[in-house]
């Protein structure tokens, strides 16, 4: 067992709380600050097409903007990086006449040779894939490894994506009348919307337009106002991709802006497809939005997702996969491991290697080679870490380790925190809601059953994994009486899912899929065609009428 004051000191071991820039502050001093970050990433942004000022945050098949200028914020130092001019909802609206009019052009292509040109979309991006990761890092915060992943997470979807154009198989069904054939065609319904997330700036947008331009569609996306330097810069690769194919590049169109151009774009009829990735509480929203109208949602909301540690597991294999589940992108994936449901016989040997690898995580700038934790995206989110650690310990939990915030010397000016461990009980509330943190909370179990009590006993069903090396744990665990994720792993982490697989979760988590597998139909519409070639008229169920 870990001694208790080990525990109780570093419980005691949350930091200052010392004014941190507010980042609306940050606004008066953009052109002072603008300089430092962008002229050191000068290459970067030259190779993207991205200026300091006066980047237009609209495309319809030209670039332009009539919004407020919004700046682009690198959460290392809360230095502006760059302005965007956003767009307004009389943009989207422009936008999405010019979407419909290019999809129009578009679903005429065969499907195979619009796979041609998801190919070359995927070449520019090989093409481009460091300037891109380093985007990703500066502007999300991510690691660069992370951030370059997230850019080959694009082009694998891409690369699925061609090979679908040749795959896209409908169902041939054998009908029960003399003469007639009944079979299913897959066609696509117009216009896919995706309202994408800060935390995954590239990958989370590609998986919905590959899938939803192979199918035929058009896509207007709407990215997360803190990071449109990302948008842009990927939204310029597919213009001039377009462009060289002789095709309307309006077909990838792209309004950045706030609330409001989110709140058209969801409530918009011409919006057939809305792909949502972002809470649960604005997710609840968007869902009756969409339905309202009888348009199709793809919801991907909130994670809390668990790992059960069985003891017969390995557990140095364990240790490390919960390391990368728990810490990876500093705990701002939706996949990222919050409960770690731990068999009481292993917990502490477990814990042990934890705390021990926790205190090996390089925290610091994500462009810095070592470093495994860059910072939080936004200083509100290390407002939420510091209440998680506040609740915890009113809960009557304890901080194992980390449960700091970092604010001397390189961090001063940036939203730096260091990876947490606690110690909980699975009945306290601070485990029934998702923080987008480096917080991880333990607890243990007796038996495999109260573990998978544990992991559905949360309102949220995104991702699971349990490590052991036993089969009837495995299966059980798959089973009905099982997981109730939509992702169920075993022996991996909760996240870095791939993309053949179909991505997204049950419950809260909003039941949407993306990426793989058959994901692609939900861009669709479906047609049961039945054909008559016999030249009589027989009806189904045995029905003779006149
Ligand atoms: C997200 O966090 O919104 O499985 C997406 C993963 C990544 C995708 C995460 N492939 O962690």
């Amino acid at each position: 067992m870990l001694s208790r004051s080990l525990y109780s000191q570093a419980s005691k071991a949350l930091l200052s709380q010392r004014p941190r820039v507010a980042r609306s502050g940050v606004l008066g001093r953009i052109s002072a600050r603008c300089l430092s970050t962008f002229d050191k990433h000068h290459d970067v942004f030259e190779t993207l097409g991205i200026q300091k000022t006066n980047n237009k945050g609209v495309f319809d098949g030209e670039w332009s903007g009539s919004g407020p200028i919004v700046p682009s914020i690198n959460p290392v130092n809360n230095q502006v990086i760059a302005e965007v001019v956003t767009g307004t909802t009389a943009d989207l609206d422009r936008a999405l006449d010019r979407v419909a009019e290019a999809q129009k052009i578009w679903v005429e292509m065969p499907i195979p040779k619009r796979g041609h040109v998801l190919l070359a979309m995927r070449d520019a991006l090989v093409k481009n894939l460091q300037p891109l990761g380093k985007l990703v890092a500066l502007e999300m915060g991510k690691i660069l490894p992370e951030g370059v992943g997230e850019v080959q997470e694009y082009i694998d979807i891409l690369e699925y994506a061609l090979g679908l154009s040749r795959m896209m198989q409908g169902a041939i069904i054998p009908s029960e009348r003399p003469g007639h054939i009944m079979l299913e065609t897959w066609n696509p319904l117009g216009t896919v919307g995706v309202i994408s997330a800060f935390n995954f700036p590239v990958a989370v947008y590609g998986w919905n337009s590959a899938l939803a331009l192979v199918t035929g569609n058009g896509v207007l996306w709407k990215p997360s106002p803190t990071t449109p330097l990302c948008a842009l810069a990927i939204t310029r690769i597919l213009e001039q991709t377009l462009r060289q194919h002789n095709l309307p590049p309006a077909l990838c169109s792209l309004v950045t802006g706030g609330t409001d151009v989110g709140v058209s774009l969801t409530a918009d009829k011409r919006t057939h497809v809305l792909s949502f990735t972002g809470s649960t509480q604005v997710g609840r929203e968007v869902g009756k939005v969409v339905q309202g109208r009888f348009g199709k949602s793809i919801l991907e909301l909130g994670g809390n997702n668990a790992i059960v540690v069985m003891d017969d597991c390995d557990i140095d294999l364990a240790a490390r996969a919960i390391l990368f589940a728990a810490v990876g992108t500093a705990g701002q994936r939706c996949t990222t491991t919050r409960r770690l449901i731990v068999h009481e016989s292993v917990y502490d040997s477990l814990i042990e290697r934890l705390i021990k690898a926790y205190g090996q995580v390089k925290v610091g700038d994500p462009l810095d080679d070592g470093v495994l934790c860059g910072p939080l995206h936004t200083e509100a989110a290390v407002s939420t870490y510091k209440q998680v650690l506040d609740s915890v310990i009113k809960q009557g939990g304890e901080v194992l380790c980390g449960g700091q915030v970092l604010t001397e010397g390189e961090f001063e000016h940036g939203n730096f925190v260091v990876p947490t461990l606690t110690k909980v009980r699975p009945d306290m509330d601070i485990i029934k809601n998702e923080a987008f943190v480096p917080i991880l909370h333990t607890m243990t179990f007796k038996t495999l059953d109260e573990a998978i009590a544990i992991n559905n006993g949360v309102a949220q069903g995104l991702s699971s994994s349990i490590f052991t090396t036993n089969p009837a744990n495995m299966f059980k665990w798959i089973g009905p009486k099982g997981s109730d994720c939509g992702i169920i792993n075993v022996n991996i982490p909760t996240n870095g899912a791939e993309i053949g697989g179909a991505f997204g979760g049950e419950k809260e988590t909003g039941g949407g899929r993306e990426s793989g597998s058959d994901s692609w139909k939900q861009y669709c519409r479906r047609g049961t065609c039945t054909i008559n070639y016999s030249g009589a008229l027989p009806l189904a169920q045995g029905i003779n009428f006149g």
